[in-house]
């Protein structure tokens, strides 16, 4: 298929740039949402995309994302939920504002615009949704309730979506990635060593790789490969699995 459309949310930094960059390599339209004005249209000036300034917290703007997307180029194949970002506190300390704007970042606003793409994907007999989980969506750690509650949730609706795409030719596959090199795990890095009271080196070495089999972070176009993948014509028996990109983390 040829000019296809894709919306990448978080496609500004990280994963998300990565997937923009590889989407646009193989000769898709993309559409990068994110909060992050400069960042996102300096991007799409790179890769010649377009930019839509989304705050996927506010449903309003994930409704404008897809009107607008249709409305610039007339069509919509792909669907990247990818926005996330991570906050560190036990408990009994974890703000409640912030889990109220981490669910509906992570696991409202995927499934908000699943929703409002789903007509025109259904009305082709094709189409592709891609969310971003994490590792932390099949195992917990500790100090991250809302994120691993978000991404636990994020593979219940991809299966769902899965199930309710498979008869129009939608694919809907979840992406499950341990650490990769990107500014959000570069925070979380400083704020483990900050909240655990070890140095930078021994969360990178003592938590991050421990679990792992292969003792290095990811880079965020080894998890781009993936997802073009999961887009393309190829992956068309494929849906509703959480795909790991782990480095071997669960396989024990
Ligand atoms: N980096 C990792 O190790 C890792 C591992 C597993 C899963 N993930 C997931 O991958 C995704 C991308 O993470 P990343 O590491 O590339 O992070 P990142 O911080 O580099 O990029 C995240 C992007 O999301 C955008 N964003 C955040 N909140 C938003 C909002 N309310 N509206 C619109 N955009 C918003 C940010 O502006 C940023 O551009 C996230 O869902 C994250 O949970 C990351």
């Amino acid at each position: 298929m040829s000019e296809r459309v894709a919306i990448v949310t978080g496609g500004a930094s990280g994963i998300g740039k990565a997937i923009a960059e590889a989407l646009a390599d193989s000769g898709d339209q993309v559409v990068i949402a994110d909060l992050n004005a400069a960042a996102g249209k300096e991007l799409a000036d790179i890769i010649g995309a377009h930019f839509v300034k989304t705050d996927l917290s506010q449903r309003t703007d994930c409704k404008r994302l897809v009107d607008e997307t249709l409305a610039h180029y007339g069509a919509l194949h792909i669907l990247i939920n990818n926005a996330g970002f991570q906050h560190i506190d036990p408990i009994e300390a974890f703000p409640e504002d912030m889990w109220d704007e981490m669910l509906h970042v992570m696991l409202t606003a995927p499934f908000l615009l699943t929703k409002y793409v789903w007509r025109t994907m259904k009305a082709r007999g094709w189409g592709r949704i891609v969310n971003m989980s994490s590792i932390h969506g099949r195992v917990a750690s500790p100090f991250k309730s809302a994120y691993i509650t978000a991404k636990h949730g994020l593979i219940g609706f991809t299966r769902t979506a899965a199930l309710e795409g498979g008869e129009h030719g939608i694919t809907v596959n979840a992406v499950c990635p341990a650490y990769v090199r990107t500014p959000l795990v570069e925070s979380q890095i400083a704020d483990q060593a900050r909240t655990r009271g070890i140095s930078i080196e021994a969360v990178v070495e003592k938590v991050m790789l421990e679990p792992a089999a292969v003792k290095r972070l990811i880079t965020p176009e080894e998890v781009a490969a993936l997802v073009v993948y999961l887009c393309s014509d190829a992956a068309g028996a494929i849906t509703g699995v959480d795909w790991a990109i782990d480095l071997g983390w669960t396989a024990r």
